[in-house]
């Protein structure tokens, strides 16, 4: 039997607190004795759920090259495997204990394989009891606090041969200056803030992430800076409650002030995720409005839309508060394209409170949504809500939802048919056949005719001929 080693355990009586005091900022180094931990070793991490794990990763590749190890070619054979996992919903993390299975099965073969697992789901206590439990083969659990740690820990993993625990759920600090591996060359995450207050009640988020703490202005506009000098064309700024962005800090400089700042950086493309409706405020509108490089596109959550249902949630806005933010987005941004989060099927939801929500959809006109059936999540207060709708129910509200909402999807492409529209380059399309693609302002994924991959990073002109559910077709301007 494996030994243990706990560092630290994940407690969900500290994840819920949030305590007044100041969050330090944490500038990374990393110690001389791990300097070559990973001369000749190899890596791969797996990601899974939102962009702020995307993000993490290429933290955590950059620590991992930093102390020597390289990339794997053959991901399921490196020799150190991280899988950097999601908590938001059941399925999400079934999905990982399948793949943990799998490894378990590459491990045999090769002993010396050191598994890791990292993210959102260690920081909940049931899912790092069962891998203490029952999953002897995992070399390293690690949280969404401590990435910094990493180099330490697999040193420790290496010289004990045990299982290294450490998941501290208190807090959280701002790590910066830490090194990165990025996948793009012209698009880039930027986080901005981690952790969220939020505390909507079927969520895991505020738990996982830890409190609302804001990088200073001067680390994201300087990074901002050496993308646009690394030729970086777009970023995505990245936040649970975007926002909610410098509230912490009580300096009043808030996130409308930071979009206002980035334009000037020079950078050509600005979107920002995710956004909370209560939080989005007139400055950051007007930002949208003022603002060349901020993309006409929003992603804005809404969740549901019935009155009682949000206030269950504690979503803290109505279907007329969203609507009205709707409405002032389109009157200072009369092309936005819209997209929304929705849950179907939330405890004891009705047929008219879900129809409500087939309202709202139709009212705000989105181009596009992530659509979700309820997912009971240990620890949050909407799991010990009655709930007495039926699985089957659940699935077919979702249908139903998915037919009005893949209708958006495609009125928002047939909108630009026949118009000249700006894609920025990402590579050859998935399904070959000579197509090229990329996305436009209003973040629409569209094909092109074109093999020329001195392309791939810049912004081209393209005419739309098809509007399709899931993507446009257009022609190469000369
Ligand atoms: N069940 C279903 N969907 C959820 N989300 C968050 N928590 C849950 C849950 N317990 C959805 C919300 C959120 C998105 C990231 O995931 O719609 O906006
Ligand atoms: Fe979860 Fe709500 Fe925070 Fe979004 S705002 S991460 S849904 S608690």
């Amino acid at each position: 039997m494996m030994k243990n080693i706990k560092l630290a355990l994940p407690s969900l009586k500290d994840a819920r607190m949030r305590k007044n005091k100041t969050i330090p900022t944490v500038r990374y180094t990393v110690e001389h004795t791990y300097k070559n931990l990973g001369q000749n070793k190899t890596y791969a991490i797996f990601t899974y759920g939102c962009q702020g794990n995307e993000a993490d990763s290429e933290v955590m590749a950059g620590i991992l090259e930093e102390i020597g190890y390289t990339k794997s070619e053959d991901p399921m054979s490196a020799d150190v495997v991280i899988l950097n996992t999601c908590a938001i919903r059941e399925n999400a993390e079934q999905r990982i204990w399948g793949v943990l299975g799998q490894l378990k099965g590459k491990k045999r073969e090769n002993p010396n394989m050191l598994i890791g697992i990292a993210g959102c789901m260690p920081q909940e206590e049931n899912a790092t009891n069962k891998i203490l439990e029952s999953y002897g083969f995992i070399d390293l659990v690690i949280g969404t606090h401590n990435k910094n740690h990493l180099p330490q820990l697999l040193y420790e993993a290496y010289r004990s041969k045990a299982k290294v625990v450490e998941v501290i759920s208190s807090e959280g600090e701002i790590l910066e200056d830490a090194p990165k591996v990025r996948e793009s060359n012209h698009k880039a995450w930027v986080n901005i803030m981690y952790g969220c207050d939020e505390f909507c009640t079927y969520c895991i988020v505020p738990y996982t992430r830890g409190r609302e703490r804001s990088r200073a202005k001067e680390d994201i506009i300087n990074e901002v800076k050496d993308l646009v000098s690394s030729g970086y064309i777009e970023i995505t700024l990245l936040g649970q409650n975007v926002n909610a962005y410098g509230k912490d800090l009580g300096e009043g400089y808030t996130f409308g002030d930071l979009l206002y700042d980035l334009d000037k950086t020079g950078i050509q493309r600005i979107r920002y995720t995710t956004s909370h409706p209560r939080d989005l405020d007139e400055k950051t509108m007007q930002a949208m409005r003022d603002c060349k490089s901020v993309m006409p596109q929003l992603h804005l959550p809404v969740q549901s839309g019935d009155d009682e249902v949000l206030k269950r949630m504690n979503r803290k806005y109505t279907y007329e508060e969203y609507m009205s933010k709707v409405k002032r987005l389109r009157e200072l941004v009369p092309d936005i394209s819209l997209t929304t989060d929705i849950i179907v099927g939330f405890p004891n939801e009705t047929r008219q409170q879900f129809e409500n929500t087939l309202k709202l959809v139709q009212d705000a006109k989105f181009e596009g949504a992530y659509t979700f059936i309820y997912s009971k999540r240990e620890g949050t207060p909407a799991a010990n809500m009655p709930d007495d709708i039926t699985d089957e129910e659940k699935h077919k509200r979702l249908e139903e939802l998915n037919v009005y909402i893949n209708a958006g999807y495609l009125e928002g492409h047939k909108r630009f048919l026949n118009q000249i529209v700006e894609v920025l380059v990402d590579g050859p399309s998935k399904n070959g056949d000579g197509m090229m693609c990329g996305y436009t302002p209003h973040l629409k994924l569209t094909h092109f005719k074109c093999s020329d991959l001195s392309l791939v990073g810049k912004i081209v002109k393209v005419k739309v001929t098809e509007a399709k559910t899931w993507f446009m077709i257009g022609e190469l301007c000369e």
